[in-house]
């Protein structure tokens, strides 16, 4: 079974097509009008999607080496996301559907990053924990089955990657600050500063990345010019371990309260190379199995919705084409 997805909940306009477990291509279109507003803007997101679109599905059947005849199913991501930039996605999805006379599935963009992990990995199967940290979302999952989610935890302010981009502001970096924070964090000295790492009370795994952020603003203002300039990088290394020490013994206690052996962490946060590196020593010590996507499906893509399709649909699922956007949609 061949199947065409599209993704367009945020800044990338993506499409990518699936024979059954194997991804024949993947296409992501990063919107690069963004940059200069040092953030996305909802309005310009949808127009480049609106403009980007049909070229990008194209070149997705194209690299697949096939044509829109050929596709037997078609899906696409209807939340959460940007309303403006989800509806160019399951407009053109559905009108293809409609056209060609091919079942459509709306997809959970959440559930895509979820299932990104299984992408290069098709043997993984739940039970197993999800670590999702994005620009959008900081949530640990416990991941019992294709549709059976309990979220255990969020961010009750900040997501990770929105954390990472207001502090590469903060220290002068430009956005997306994730990548850059990654790469200068690797020449500072972690031990420049202790930043605060949040624990909130009754909610073992709630996240908070706000007041680390606050902390981070103050420290810096407290330098001069010149010592900002010499102590960038320590302060981008020591904003990262607060971040990875706020992570990691969440992970060891949910693995452990919940009897779990294999885990995942996903998004655009996943491929951050410190953390990377952590959680990779931590399931060795803990014992663990972890699953982490190579970078291009940590970030948002096609793929990860087509893999999820492709578990739906052999469910034998269908959406209907009157199927809404739904900006807010939550995967519980
Ligand atoms: O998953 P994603 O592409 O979009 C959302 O669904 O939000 O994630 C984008 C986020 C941005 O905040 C970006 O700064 C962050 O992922 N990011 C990183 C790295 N690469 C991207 N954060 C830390 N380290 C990285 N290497
Ligand atoms: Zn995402």
């Amino acid at each position: 079974m061949k199947i065409l997805a599209i993704e367009s909940s945020c800044d990338e306009t993506a499409a990518a097509v699936f024979e059954d477990e194997i991804l024949l291509s993947n296409i992501i279109a990063s919107q690069e009008v963004h940059i200069e507003y040092g953030g996305v803007v909802p309005e310009l997101a949808s127009r480049a999607h609106i403009a980007k679109i049909s070229a990008i599905v194209g070149k997705a059947l194209k690299s697949a080496h096939c044509t829109v005849e050929d596709i037997d199913a078609v899906a696409a991501t209807y939340g959460p996301g940007l309303a403006g930039s989800l509806i160019v996605g399951v407009t053109f999805a559905k009108g293809l559907a409609l056209a060609h006379n091919l079942p459509f599935l709306g997809i959970n963009h959440i559930e895509g990053h979820i299932f990104s992990a299984s992408i290069e990995n098709s043997e993984l199967r739940p039970p197993f924990l999800a670590l999702v940290i994005s620009g959008g979302h900081s949530l640990l999952v416990l991941v019992q089955g294709v549709g059976t989610y309990q979220i255990l935890g969020t961010t009750i302010d900040d997501a990770a990657g929105e954390a990472y981009d207001k502090v590469a502001k903060i220290i002068g970096l430009p956005y997306p600050g994730g990548p850059n924070i990654d790469n200068l964090a690797s020449q500072g000295d972690e031990s420049f500063v202790k930043f605060p790492v949040a624990r909130i009370k009754n909610q073992p795994y709630c996240f908070s990345f706000s007041g680390l952020k606050t902390a981070v603003l103050y420290k810096y203002r407290s330098l001069s010019e010149a010592e900002q300039n010499t102590h960038r990088a320590d302060i981008a290394a020591c904003f990262q371990k607060a971040v990875i020490d706020a992570i990691c013994p969440k992970i060891t206690a949910a693995m452990q309260e919940f009897n779990l052996e294999k885990m995942v962490m996903v998004g655009g946060v996943a491929r951050n190379s410190a953390l990377r590196a952590t959680m990779k020593e931590l399931s060795v010590k803990q014992r663990f199995q972890l699953f982490v996507p190579a970078g291009i499906f940590c970030t948002d893509n096609a793929a990860m919705i087509g893999k999820v399709a492709q578990l739906r649909f052999a469910n034998g699922e269908k959406s209907e084409l009157d199927l809404s956007v739904s900006p807010n949609l939550s995967i519980d």
